[in-house]
């Protein structure tokens, strides 16, 4: 692993870093406040080439490596979660699932509008009783000749409201257990297609969660991504690479929180002195950063196994667990020292702090990412 960034990724992660100070940060107390999703600043992501990181060019992506993936992921996340994790479904579960395990009709038809921005996507696995346990499917989809019949309902689905894509798991042989799962992809406008409502969150309230149903939706069988039996696997796959951006937005969330600390505790006086002087917020601060600098680096090895084409599953699962206890944890200890006014939503701590929780919930509960690096232990 090279520990030195070439000058391509230092340059997206300075693009990414001023277009959260310019775009996101305007109005991410408002949209928060009123769960507002940033349709425009998403628009202009997706012309900027953020939205297909890493898809080849000729499928409408930017042909960039999961490593400046995860420094964008990072910079984004310090300014505004609910845009980041839009990117971070958009990026990791539709795209590079539709990349590397679509039919090539399927990349022309759907990976082109998605990577280039001009339609979003969305994944669906979580069911009402399917959220760990993902095996246990009860949206059905029966096999009837040249189509399936799609039913059943999805939960806590992240650009629920606003995608037009949507990769659906569902149980096509329930005897076959996982080997019955297959993975398809749905369009927002087909017959029986339904939006629930939106859900009111803690966190990332501008993001747009709801849950889907689906009544008697015809889904053609050229649409089933992979052979018959394959969608499991194709799942876990799709959340490994997914763990790295989630992992990557939990580091942002942190990140972003330990800078505002940082530069309040340099401004803000008490008992005569910076605060930053006094030793009980000084070893705060080297805790934050040394936990954070640790997640970085999680985070940047599974993105560099990945590239070389080696298995990441363990390290994905290692920097999601890491880096999201790290943005729980010193998030909760940026607000402390701010004191009062980390309470309050001007200093946007608060804020950090409540985006922090979904980071060790979704795309697999920490205890899930612990199941994840025990297996792969045990396997040696
Ligand atoms: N790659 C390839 N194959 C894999 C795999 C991987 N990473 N992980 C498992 N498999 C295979 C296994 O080898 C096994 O295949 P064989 O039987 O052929 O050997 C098969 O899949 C079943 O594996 P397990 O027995 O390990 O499956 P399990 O039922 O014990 O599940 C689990 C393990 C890790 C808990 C899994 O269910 C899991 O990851 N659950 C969490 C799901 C999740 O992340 N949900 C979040 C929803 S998405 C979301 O949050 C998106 C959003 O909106 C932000």
């Amino acid at each position: 692993m090279n520990l030195e960034l070439s000058e391509e990724q230092l340059a997206v992660r300075d693009a990414a870093r001023e277009f959260a100070k310019s775009e996101l940060l305007p109005g991410v107390i408002d949209r928060d406040e009123t769960q507002t999703f940033p349709t425009e600043q998403i628009k202009m992501l997706g012309e900027l080439g953020f939205m297909g990181m890493m898809v080849d060019p000729k499928y409408g992506g930017s042909g960039m490596d999961t490593v400046s993936y995860v420094l964008a992921m990072e910079e984004l996340s310090k300014i505004d979660a609910s845009a980041s994790v839009c990117v971070s479904v958009n990026n990791s579960l539709v795209c590079w699932g539709i990349e590397k395990f679509g039919s090539e009709e399927q990349k022309q038809k759907y990976l082109i509008p998605l990577a280039s921005g001009k339609k979003i996507g969305a994944f669906c696995l979580s069911e009402p009783e399917a959220g760990s346990d993902a095996t246990s499917q009860s949206t059905t989809a029966i096999d009837k000749g040249d189509h399936y019949l799609l039913n059943g309902t999805k939960n806590w689905i992240t650009n629920g409201g606003t995608a037009s894509y949507y990769v659906v798991i569902a149980q096509t042989d329930v005897e076959k257990g996982h080997k019955g799962i297959n993975a398809f992809i749905v369009e927002q406008d087909w017959e029986g297609f339904m939006v629930g409502a939106k859900e009111n969150k803690l966190g990332i309230r501008g993001s747009d969660t709801h849950t889907i149903m689906f009544q008697d939706v015809k889904v053609p069988k050229e649409n089933r991504i992979g052979e018959d039996g394959f969608g499991f696997k194709f799942a876990m796959k799709v959340l490994s690479g997914g763990r790295i951006g989630i992992a990557s937005q939990a580091l942002g969330i942190a990140s972003g929180a330990y800078e505002l600390a940082l530069a309040y505790s340099q401004e803000r006086k008490a008992f005569g002195k910076e605060i930053s002087q006094h030793q009980a917020i000084a070893f705060k601060l080297a805790d934050m950063a040394t936990d954070i600098e640790a997640s970085r680096l999680l985070c940047l090895k599974a993105a560099y196994q990945k590239d070389a084409g080696e298995n990441f599953d363990q390290a994905s699962a290692m920097a999601k667990l890491f880096a999201s206890s790290t943005a729980m944890k010193h998030t909760v200890e940026a607000v402390q020292i701010h004191g009062g006014y980390g309470f309050v939503k001007e200093y946007h701590v608060e804020r950090l702090m409540r985006d922090a929780k979904i980071t060790q919930i979704y795309e697999g509960t920490s205890e899930v990412q612990k199941i994840v690096i025990s297996r792969n232990l045990l396997k040696g």
